[in-house]
């Protein structure tokens, strides 16, 4: 498999895009080329200020090499780094038309949540992501469950082009899994998300997250059961089993009879002691700027040729002269 992710600069990195992604490409950073990119162009769709995008930026790369990404073994990259990524971006846009991109839920929720700022670059969002994609000769991408419709466009955008230009591009393929869809500890109707506080940051210090786990909503009733009914536990019970290792069936044996304190008494601790080799891992890294530009500059020259290849590709087939 060669796989390739990434994640926007827009916020602490939390729990869900650690279970729904990052644990993933630990395991396949092992046995696979990966590609792991901090997508700072994606992060300017919403709003942002010049020092939250560059604290962001910093803080998402200490975050993958903490929670395990070795970029001995993958490479890790910064988006605005390699141009690659715009060039075949504005190649995308251009032969995909308009209405597909208006579809996207992303797009339909951004522009519900933040009116005042939407903008042709949030439109056309997809296309540079199918460009990240793309670019690598990509087959795998493991995500969270609600980055789906952008990979389906993203095999959209590919089938057309090789319908126009000739065979080029790849079907590519989502991994998705256990925690791919990690809900707000405050709305379990709602994905977590980096913004507000409806989530556990990676770098949240131990009382922080009791702190939240405490004050997470739950449902009526006092069973620790997984089901429908249930949304807040259920998803209590996932990130529970998550950080443990046990089944959720093991989990609802061990607290029958038992409340919902004691079980979140305990999710806190297991969260906080889950979580200590990334705390201590990441004081180390803390505000070593030098060392994350050295990182990118190697994972840039491991990646790069590989993008300049396929625009050359692309560039060919459609005939813009090189
Ligand atoms: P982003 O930054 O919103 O999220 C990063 C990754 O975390 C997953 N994720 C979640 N998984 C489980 N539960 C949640 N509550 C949760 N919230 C987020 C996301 O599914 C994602 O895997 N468009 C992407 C960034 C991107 C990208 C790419 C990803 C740009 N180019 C190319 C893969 C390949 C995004 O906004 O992710």
């Amino acid at each position: 498999m060669r796989i390739f992710s990434g994640i926007r600069p827009s916020g602490k990195i939390h729990i869900g895009n650690y279970l729904g992604a990052i644990k993933q490409w630990i395991e396949l950073q092992n046995k696979n080329e990966a590609i792991f990119a901090v997508v700072d162009y994606h992060a300017i769709t919403t709003p942002f200020t010049k020092k939250e995008l560059e604290n962001d930026t910093l803080d998402a790369i200490f975050d993958y090499l903490a929670a395990g990404v070795d970029p001995n073994k993958s490479a890790l990259i910064l988006q605005s780094q390699i141009p690659e990524h715009l060039e075949l971006s504005w190649i995308f846009s251009s032969i995909t038309p308009l209405s597909w991109f208006g579809r996207v839920p992303t797009y339909k929720e951004k522009v519900e949540s933040n009116p005042e700022y939407v903008s042709l670059g949030l439109l056309s969002y997809p296309a540079l992501m199918a460009a990240d994609i793309l670019l690598y000769g990509t087959t795998h991408i493991p995500v969270g469950e609600d980055q789906i419709p952008h990979i389906e466009l993203t095999n959209d955008i590919a089938r057309r082009f090789n319908n126009i230009f000739g065979k080029t591009f790849k079907r590519i393929k989502p991994l998705l899994a256990q925690g791919a869809r990690i809900m707000s500890l405050q709305n379990p109707l709602k994905k977590m998300s980096k913004t507000g506080d409806s989530g556990i940051a990676l770098s949240d210090e131990p009382d922080i997250i009791r702190d939240k786990i405490k004050k997470a909503v739950t449902d009526s009733g006092t069973e620790i059961k997984y089901g429908y009914d249930k949304p807040a536990i259920s998803n209590l019970l996932t990130i529970y089993s998550e950080f443990s290792g046990k089944k959720i069936a093991e989990i609802e044996k061990e607290y029958a009879g038992k409340g919902y304190g004691e079980f979140k008494k305990d999710l806190a601790e297991i969260i906080v002691n889950g979580l200590k080799d990334f705390r201590e891992k990441r004081k180390k890294f803390a505000d070593n700027k030098d060392y994350i530009l050295q990182i990118l500059k190697s994972g840039k020259e491991k990646a790069q040729k590989q993008a300049q290849q396929t625009l050359k590709n692309v560039k060919e087939k459609i005939g813009i002269i090189i």
